[in-house]
């Protein structure tokens, strides 16, 4: 898995290791709890049951799913969870951004004693590199956070990526409901990759 182990920045505490791996089936009863924490539930807008998480997720734990989901794990602590996919994979939500040749991350810290301490932005910083890695055929990772979810829009800045545009989405998902910003990083922009490539 691709580990991040620079220093992050002031207030994080220094030697927080950063790293990703698939999620597995024992990972779901955790996603669920994560996502009923209102901070979460606010902007990921999935059901937390757990029968709704497993029919959500196993998809992609097995393969049936072009969308990969990892976890994020924090001083090999699991974290949060992050997600990546090609947008030529989605035609609703290719045709929503109407970006070419892009591909697409969400994520989210689920631990609340992890947050504010700048590790999402060096997770998303990581991850959309290997995003590129995993991806060559993608000149660009985008993200849409809502206007509202300010943290959010804040970590990809801080993460190098680049608002590209203002506005509604033509997208009928619930987390997409309000104004959103839409982010991008070109792989011209992104420098080089994770130490250890692609996770
Ligand atoms: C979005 C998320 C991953 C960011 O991770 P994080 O570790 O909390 O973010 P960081 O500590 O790296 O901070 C990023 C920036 O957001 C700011 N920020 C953090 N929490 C904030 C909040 N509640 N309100 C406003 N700004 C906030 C930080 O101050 C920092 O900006 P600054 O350097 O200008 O001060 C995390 O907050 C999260 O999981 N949120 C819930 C789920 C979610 O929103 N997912 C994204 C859906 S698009």
């Amino acid at each position: 898995m691709g580990r991040d182990d620079r220093p992050g920045p002031a207030g994080e505490g220094s030697l927080t290791d950063v790293s990703f791996r698939p999620l597995h089936r024992d990972d779901l009863p955790r996603v669920a709890a994560w996502q009923s924490a209102p901070r979460v539930a606010r902007w990921w807008c999935e059901p937390s049951d757990l029968a709704s998480v497993e029919a959500r997720y196993r998809p992609s734990i097995e393969g049936r799913d072009p969308t990969e989901v990892l976890v994020v794990e924090v001083d090999g602590r699991p974290a949060g969870l992050f997600q990546r996919y090609l947008h030529a994979d989605h035609p609703d939500w290719d045709r929503a951004i109407g970006i070419p040749a892009a591909a697409g991350i969400d994520y989210y810290l689920g631990e609340d004693d992890l947050v504010g301490r700048g590790i999402g932005s060096r997770a998303v910083a990581s991850f959309a590199r290997a995003a590129l890695v995993r991806y060559p055929e993608a000149e660009v990772v985008v993200a849409a956070p809502q206007q509202a979810n300010v943290a959010s829009w804040r970590a990809l800045e801080k993460a190098g990526f680049t608002r590209v545009r203002a506005g509604r989405l033509d997208s009928d998902d619930p987390a997409d409901a309000g104004p959103a910003y839409v982010y991008v990083l070109r792989r011209a922009d992104a420098g080089p990759a994770p130490a250890s490539g692609a996770c």
